[in-house]
């Protein structure tokens, strides 16, 4: 029993994108990557205090925190950086689109695999480049890129590899030795690389961490722009705060122009809640992983047992990446809708015959959902 996370808050009329899906209906929604569970209170009580000074101005990144990040990169990955190579931005999901505006040429593509968080496969549409997608591959229970392939993608020379660490839908935490491989095909072919690193504080087993792809080797520092941000850990994606991080100062005054005039700065709640996020919530952080990791255990015992599902083994996220395609559904999301359950479906991350299931909530609730699914497919076989 834990008291923070076992509690259930109704978020029913609160404008959740999440809840409002389904508002009215008793479908259980676990789809988007939105935890159900309060902010941190340490958080909460940051946010108060600036609604209780009551002064919404704008607002500069504060000098001290770009001092904790500092400090918070160098004790978790032992990344030395500089406070200068902080760029403070609304979203990550606006750092994905600023890198493809600002780099590569309008005929270079942008390169990017699947299955993979959708934001990532609509950056063409924004910027107008083409976009080449690769499909990654399952070695032994584990999906990871395909560097055949992705050789011979960057040796049509494209602008911009996006790339996702740890992988959302599937879970994989890369290793040292995939990233170094990555980042030299990067310098062979001179692409630049981004890497969207919002996840990588969901790494759900204690013998395994999570790797910076600009920490593998100097080459990679020098082409890599890393996006971080509190949002997914401390779950307050509503606030709108991330960061990248750029040593290359070439790269970071590219990306830093691209920002200008269309992208705003992040708000001040977003600075208050970050600070406190980095600085008072590490018991919090580690009571939410152990949480999440015996949700994870029971999702893969749940779903594995289920005729025609198959989960691999999720090493990080709290998404569980689901081949449905033995069901032979033809529309496995309406499927589970109809059994009480909003999943995300895979099609939107270029692969259809998956759902996608949100286990960031509260263990009784994830029990209803798979309950529901469970039921769902033996109502279909009898
Ligand atoms: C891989 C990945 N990147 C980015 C985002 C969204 O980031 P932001 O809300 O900061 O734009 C998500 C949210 O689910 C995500 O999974």
């Amino acid at each position: 029993m834990n008291p923070f996370f076992d509690t259930i808050v109704d978020r029913t009329g609160t404008h959740s994108m999440k809840w409002e899906k389904y508002e009215g209906t008793d479908i259980l929604p676990m789809w988007v990557a939105d935890m159900d569970f309060k902010a941190p209170p340490p958080v909460l009580a940051a946010l108060k205090q600036v609604i209780d000074h009551g002064v919404l101005g704008y607002t500069r990144a504060p000098g001290s925190l770009n001092q904790i990040v500092v400090k918070r990169l160098k004790a978790l990955y032992q990344w030395d950086i500089e406070p200068d190579w902080l760029v403070w931005i609304p979203g990550v999901v606006s750092g994905l689109n600023v890198v493809c505006r600002a780099f590569g040429n309008k005929d270079q593509t942008i390169v990017t695999t699947t299955p993979i968080y959708p934001p990532f496969l609509s950056v063409s549409d924004h910027c107008g480049k083409p976009l080449t997608t690769l499909p990654m591959i399952r070695k032994s229970g584990r999906t990871t890129l395909d560097f055949e392939a992705l050789e011979n993608a960057f040796s049509k020379h494209p602008g911009v590899f996006l790339f996702c660490s740890p992988y959302n839908p599937c879970g994989t935490l890369f290793t040292e030795a995939e990233l170094r491989q990555l980042a030299d095909l990067c310098e062979t072919y001179d692409v630049l690389l981004c890497s969207d690193e919002i996840h990588s504080d969901f790494v759900l087993d204690p013998e395994n961490r999570h790797i910076p792809t600009a920490t593998v080797s100097e080459t990679a520092a020098r082409r890599t722009i890393t996006l971080m941000a509190p949002s997914k850990t401390y779950n307050i994606p509503g606030l709108g705060c991330a960061f990248a991080v750029i040593p290359n100062p070439d790269l970071r005054a590219r990306f830093t122009a691209g920002c200008k005039g269309i992208v705003p700065t992040v708000n001040l709640m977003g600075f208050a809640a970050a600070t406190a996020a980095y600085t008072a919530c590490d018991d919090w952080l580690k009571q939410l992983i152990v949480y999440l990791a015996e949700n994870r255990n029971q999702v893969m015992k749940q779903i594995n047992a289920l005729p025609g599902c198959r989960l691999d083994f999720i090493a990080a996220t709290y998404l569980a990446w689901i081949d449905v395609r033995e069901t032979g559904l033809s529309d496995p999301v309406r499927f589970f809708e109809q059994g009480g359950v909003g999943l995300s479906d895979g099609s939107f991350f270029g692969s259809p015959g998956f759902v996608r299931l949100n286990f960031g909530c509260s263990a009784a609730v994830l029990e209803k959902g798979l309950d529901r699914m469970a039921l769902a497919l033996k109502r279909r076989s009898s």
